[in-house]
């Protein structure tokens, strides 16, 4: 078989020459002899991204296995995006790090790759740009930090920053006190320990079949983590040998089993735009209703923040993932293949829980039916999502006033006055936070409740918006709303007062205004961006809505890993 870097590589004449002679540096001749894999380590480790600053550590274990089973390994630093820090979103530059990561794999002289992610978007991320590119490839989740705990009790991370944020607005915890738990929710190396973003995507890449089975949730700072990132590299010289694409690994029978998967964990909604996406990468055929239809009946097994207790570190020392999908193993595709080539299910065979308050048993879920609900109505025709296993189960059918704010500045300035008319049977509507509108549907669709209903004691209410919500959050909320406000969406033309209806049970979201009336309003986008230059501008123009996975619409499907022709 001929390997791709031979392309570049062999030979005697001056280009190969010249590919070789650069790196030479450090790489001895028997590199580009011997059909010798070149594996691209595709690294996230940045110090502005705190979850995934270990990578390198974690590249080195790769390495090793790499040279182990007779390949060369190549450090490749990727576009890395840090949740915390990135604005407007991460999300805006999600795409621009994807196709970033296709281009310096398809470009560069490698035959495989791993790929070494933490942070929400580095994950999918760098599954998109496998996906395009096709070259044989694995992830190696870099793994959640250990539990920090503050005066006794464990902080989850983001979950417990809203909660504690609320308990100071509420008046019920000091300025003091909460500002003393931010030294304490780090506790060591990793990313978020809820059942966030980052904890749902490693597992959601381990569903796909697209990690070394048993890997996704080992804690950052485990040595059994590194201990699997040298498996993984070895496995990456396999993967080359047997010409093991992820085109072969990511079929429509994968995606379903991730989205059992991220039912039964509960997992972030957000997983929901990157599973489209990546789809979308692959040809795969895959919408929005499969995630309501696949996961409907699909019960919550994982008690873990933000919908329940516990954190990552428990889920891992209770049995881990596989001890979850063990227990829902007749829902899930037994012909999906892993990047082992044997089917996915066939690795569960040895898993056990360990610790049953963690990981409930299939006879006594935590719920009955966890998947993620897909709302159609007047106001959401193009679909919407809520997690119901995060939202306030007396709320899941409700009518309700709509209080509409036309952005997040609005929010701010209006939320917390005291003639904000507003009451708990209120439906807060934000709009102007969509893919196109923000741009890049930020985090913000679990807005905060009014000042004087948290003073009441109330916890939760209704919200609808055009945005995501972070995976470590909850509440009753509506998200993804598709088209956006910034699209053309009937969002755009709801006002304050209307009357909105949202039956979860029956999947519908409606504006209880005639659609004539409501057509014939003009629609507001005050609080739309509209970027003049770079790549904002690009972006906004060929984004896609959220029920496609807010992909850029030239970005869609696979370019394969040819490049045709030589630089010299
Ligand atoms: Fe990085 Fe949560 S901020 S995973
Ligand atoms: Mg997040």
């Amino acid at each position: 078989m001929e390997l791709r870097s031979s392309r570049w590589y062999s030979g005697n004449d001056r280009n190969s020459y010249i590919h070789r002679a650069w790196m030479r540096r450090g790489l001895p001749r028997e590199a580009f002899e011997g059909d010798r894999p070149h594996i691209a380590i595709a690294n996230t480790a940045s110090d502005l991204t705190p979850c995934n600053s270990h990578l390198d550590e974690v590249a080195r274990s790769v390495a090793n296995g790499v040279w182990a089973a007779g390949g060369v390994p190549l450090n490749l630093p990727v576009v890395s995006l840090g949740e915390t820090n990135v604005r407007p979103t991460a999300m805006l530059w999600r795409n621009l790090a994807a196709m970033a990561a296709e281009e310096l794999l398809r470009a560069n002289p490698v035959d495989g790759a791993v790929l070494l992610g933490g942070c929400d978007k580095t994950i999918p991320s760098l599954l998109m740009a496998a996906a395009s590119v096709d070259l044989p490839a694995l992830v190696v989740p870099g793994g959640p930090m250990l539990t920090g705990h503050f005066r006794g009790a464990p902080l989850g991370c983001g979950t417990d920053v809203w909660r504690l944020s609320e308990e100071v607005r509420a008046g019920t915890l000091s300025r003091e006190a909460f500002l003393e738990s931010e030294s304490s929710m780090i506790r060591s190396r990793g990313h978020c320990n809820t059942m966030g973003t980052a904890s749902t995507m490693a597992c959601v890449a381990e569903a796909l079949g697209m990690t070394l089975p048993g890997t996704a949730g080992t804690p950052a700072p485990d040595s059994r983590l590194l201990e699997r990132a040298h498996e993984s590299g070895r496995l990456a010289v396999e993967l080359v040998s047997r010409g093991r694409r992820p085109s072969h690994v990511m079929t429509r029978g994968s995606f379903l089993n991730a989205i059992v998967t991220l039912a039964a964990v509960g997992g972030s909604t957000n997983a929901v735009v990157h599973l489209l996406a990546i789809a979308g990468r692959l040809g795969v055929e895959l919408t929005l209703d499969d995630f309501d239809r696949t996961g409907s009946g699909v019960p919550l097994l994982v008690d873990l923040q933000p919908a329940g207790r516990h954190l990552m570190d428990d889920l891992h020392r209770a049995g881990g993932l596989a001890a979850v999908l063990k227990e829902v193993e007749d829902l899930l595709d037994p012909t999906a293949i892993a990047v082992t080539g044997r089917p996915l299910v066939e690795h569960l065979a040895g898993a056990e829980i360990h610790d049953g308050d963690v990981i409930r048993r299939r006879s006594d879920p935590l719920l009955p039916d966890a998947g993620i609900a897909v709302l159609r109505g007047n106001l959401a025709p193009g679909g919407a999502v809520i997690k119901p296993a995060a939202a306030s189960p007396e709320l899941l059918r409700h009518r309700g006033r709509a209080v509409v704010f036309d952005s997040v500045e609005d929010v701010h300035a209006r939320l917390d006055s005291p003639d904000l008319d507003v009451d708990e049977t209120s439906v807060l509507v934000l709009r102007g936070c969509g893919p196109k509108g923000y741009p890049g549907m930020p985090e913000v669709g679990n807005l905060p409740l009014p000042a004087k209903l948290l003073e009441k004691g109330v916890r939760d209410m209704v919200r609808v918006s055009d945005a995501r919500m972070s995976g470590t959050a909850y509440g009753t909320v509506v998200l993804h709303t598709a088209p956006e406000a910034a699209a053309g969406g009937p969002l755009a033309r709801v006002r304050t007062g209307d009357p909105i209806v949202l039956d979860v049970a029956a999947r519908r979201l409606d504006v209880d205004v005639p659609d004539a009336e409501l057509a014939a309003r003009p629609p507001v986008t005050t609080g739309h961006a509209r970027p003049a230059r770079g790549w904002e501008r690009l972006y906004v123009e060929h984004v896609t809505q959220a029920d496609r996975g807010a992909d850029l619409d030239f970005l869609i499907g696979s370019g394969g890993d040819h490049v045709g022709r030589e630089s010299h």
